[in-house]
Formats: C-alpha cells, structure tokens, sequence
C-alpha cells in the first residue's frame, strides 16, 4: 500500500470522532479512499460505496469473523446470525426471516402509532424536552421488547446496558464486558422460566423455543446469542435514527412545516437521514486471502473496516452528497449494509421511523435545539424548546 496520510492513521468512527466525521470522511474519499488505521489495533478501511458493496458480496475473500472491530463483547458464543459465515449463516438467518415480513410489519403497525402518539403527547406537554429520554429511546424499546417477549418490568433496565455495552465499549472495556455477561445472563435466565414456564405467546422466544437449525432445537447459548444480537441490534440503531432525525428537523422548521403538510415525504425523508446520519458507521472484517481493492492490496489476517458512513457520502455514487435533501431519490445508501448480512429488521425500523415521526409532528408544535451544542450522534440526552 502506497504511503499512508496521517487523516487515514489515525482514522477512527468511535465516541469524539464522530463529532467531525463528515469533514473526515471527505478528505479520505477524496486522497485516501483505501486506508490503514493504526487506531483500535489498527485496521484496513474502505469508504468507496462500490467496495464496500463488492466487499460486503464476497463472503469467501471478507469473513464476518467477527463482524465488529475489537475490543470485542467477550461473548462466548458468536454473535448469531451477524458473527457467521455462508453457508452456515444462510440457516441461521432463515430462522428469524418470519419475524420480519411485511405482513407481521403491518400487525405491529397498531400497537407503534398508539405508542408514537402517547409518547409524543408527554413531549408536547412540555416546554423543553429530553426527546431522547421521552421518544426516541422508549419508542423501539416498546415495539421491539412486546414483539420479542421482553417482560415490561424490565425495560427500565435496558437503557444502561446499551450505554454500558455498546458505548462504553472503547471507553471502559471491563465495564462493557461485566455489562455484556449481565444481558446474557438475563436472558438464560428469561429462557429458562420460559422453557419451565410455557405461555402462550406469539412472540420471539415462543417462536426461538420451537425453532431447530440443521434438524436439531437451538442450544441454550445459541437462544441466548439470538436474544443478545437482537437486543443490541433493534433497541440502539433505532433509537439513534429517531434522534437523529430530530436533530435535524430542530434546526429545519421549514421541513417540519413540510412534513406536516405532506407526511408522504417521510418515506424518503428517512432514508436520507439514515443515509447522512448512519446509526450504524461501520462492520468489520477479516480478509481471508490476499487480495487488492481499488489498486490497494489487503494480506489474508487484516482486519477490513467497511465504513458505511463514508460510502454513503461518496460522490461518485450520490449527487451533492453533502446535502440533506429530503426527496432525494435513487438513494441506495448502505445504512443497512449490502449483502447476505443486509439487516434483517429494516423493514420494522423503517415503520417505527415512519410511524414514529409523522406522529411527533402531528402532536408536537414547532420545536428547536435548546442548546445547538447538543450531537447529532448517539443516544444521549437531545433537548428540544417545544412551540418554540
Ligand atoms: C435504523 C435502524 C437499524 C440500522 C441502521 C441497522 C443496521 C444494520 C447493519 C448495518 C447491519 C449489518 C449489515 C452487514 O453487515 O451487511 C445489520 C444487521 C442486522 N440487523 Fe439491523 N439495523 C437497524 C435496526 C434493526 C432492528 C430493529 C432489528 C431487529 C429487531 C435489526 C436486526 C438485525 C439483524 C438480525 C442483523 C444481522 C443480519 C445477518 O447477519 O444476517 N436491525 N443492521
């Protein structure tokens, strides 16, 4: 690999960094659009939409093993299905595929509208407002935890651990990690009174209980890795997205005046959000042969960051990819990747996106930033002045 700028060594998309991430990602699309990171136990990166696509469909050259940079949650069994490999991941996959159809989408449709507008309701009584605490987090919390079987008396403890696991996990490892043993804990947990206790449910564990892979029942540890991959994938990602577009409709009054005006938008409004505001920048993986991308080669044994993020901001594959531009149309970004690990929940978080924010608009008056400091990222604290 030619000579490395020093944006590319030191390139990295975890905690502070997002903060100037768009003027990052430029600059390395624009000199360095195939890299090495000496960041996180250094890394290789790709940040072109079309390797990143080509990467993501060739399985055999780019491993999912494991699928996110280290430091890793320290789980025992891999995560399932994102932490395996074709052919096996094709098995596991199909498991949950029912779950997801637009059919089921449509029946849990109900139950998200009356949850969104309560939710907006307590938003709207007051004048400022955490959105993140109120809205953004609850909302996928709520339709994700009733759909999988979560028991409600628990919620209140799931925020901490998204913090702890996830955001913490650069930060404090050791915390992330005892966090991480504590989730999966809960969770056998959970199985076990279900397994003794059986009810009559149409729900994630009912249906995990019952499923088999290869013509066997699922073991404990793999029940427990479906609970934990999809606790962390449906209740994070979606709240951020939530957030995030909010964020951005704070400072825009105009589109929320828009948007109330013709909620039809909202389908391709969130996609640009999720385009420009990724909850999820990047997967990893482990180049399995040697090989070359864009002219730059990459050894078997590197660690391959894809960085959806920067892919989604390419020019090459986006007109004015700077722009928010809420009609945008043609807009296939990668927020939820790109090949046969393509998130298998879009279609639910494009609903609660959808459901979720048109309801916000319908009942809460114009808002706006009360501190234009606050992120854009994450899912901390968002305070938004109401009917200002
Ligand atoms: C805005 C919200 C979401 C975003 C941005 C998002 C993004 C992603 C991304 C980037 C991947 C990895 C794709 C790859 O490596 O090619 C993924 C995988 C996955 N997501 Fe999502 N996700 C979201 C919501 C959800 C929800 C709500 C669920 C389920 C409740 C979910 C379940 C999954 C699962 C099970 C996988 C693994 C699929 C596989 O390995 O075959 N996601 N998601």
């Amino acid at each position: 690999m030619s000579a490395t700028p020093d944006i590319a060594r030191k390139f990295t998309y975890h905690g502070p960094a997002l903060d100037t991430i768009t003027e990052t990602y430029k600059e390395l699309l624009d000199k360095c659009p195939v890299g090495r990171s000496e960041q996180l136990g250094g890394f290789v990166f790709l940040t072109r939409s079309e390797d990143i696509l080509a990467a993501e469909q060739d399985p055999e050259t780019f491993s999912v093993t494991p699928s996110m940079l280290l430091p890793s949650f320290g789980n025992e069994t891999p995560m399932i299905p994102i932490d395996i490999d074709p052919p096996d991941h094709g098995e596991y996959r199909r498991i949950l595929l029912p779950l997801f159809t637009p059919k089921k989408i449509a029946q849990l449709t109900v139950g998200m509208r009356e949850t969104a507008k309560r939710l907006a309701d307590q938003v709207a009584a007051q004048d400022v407002a955490d959105v993140s605490a109120l809205f953004a987090r609850p909302m996928p919390t709520i339709i994700f935890s009733r759909l999988a079987g979560f028991p409600e008396s628990d919620w209140p403890k799931f925020d901490r651990w998204v913090d702890e696991v996830i955001y913490e996990r650069v930060l404090d490892h050791d915390r992330s990690t005892a966090a991480s043993r504590e989730v999966e804990q809960y969770f056998d947990a959970l199985l076990e009174s279900r397994i003794d206790n059986p009810i009559d449910a149409d729900d994630l564990i009912k249906y995990l209980l019952g499923a088999e892979v290869n013509g066997r029942p699922l073991s404990r540890p793999e029940l427990v890795s479906y609970c934990y991959l999809l606790f962390l994938a449906g209740l994070d990602t979606t709240a951020w997205a939530i957030r995030s577009s909010l964020w951005h409709l704070a400072q825009h009054p105009e589109e929320q005046t828009r948007l109330r005006e013709d909620p039809e938008l909202l389908p391709a409004a969130v996609e640009e959000w999720l385009r420009t505001m990724s909850p999820v920048q990047a997967m990893a993986r482990t180049c399995m042969r040697d090989t070359e991308v864009s002219g730059q080669e990459i050894k078997s044994g590197e660690r391959v960051v894809l960085v959806f993020g920067a892919g989604n901001r390419d020019p090459e594959t986006f007109d004015d990819p700077d722009e928010i531009i809420l009609d945008r149309e043609n807009n296939r970004h990668l927020s939820f990747g790109g090949g046969v690990h393509r998130c298998l929940g879009s279609n639910l978080a494009r609903q609660e996106l959808i459901v979720g924010l048109e309801e916000f608009l319908n009942a809460v008056p114009q808002f706006s930033l009360a501190d234009e400091s606050q992120p854009w990222h994450g899912v901390g604290p968002l305070d938004l002045e109401i009917g200002g």
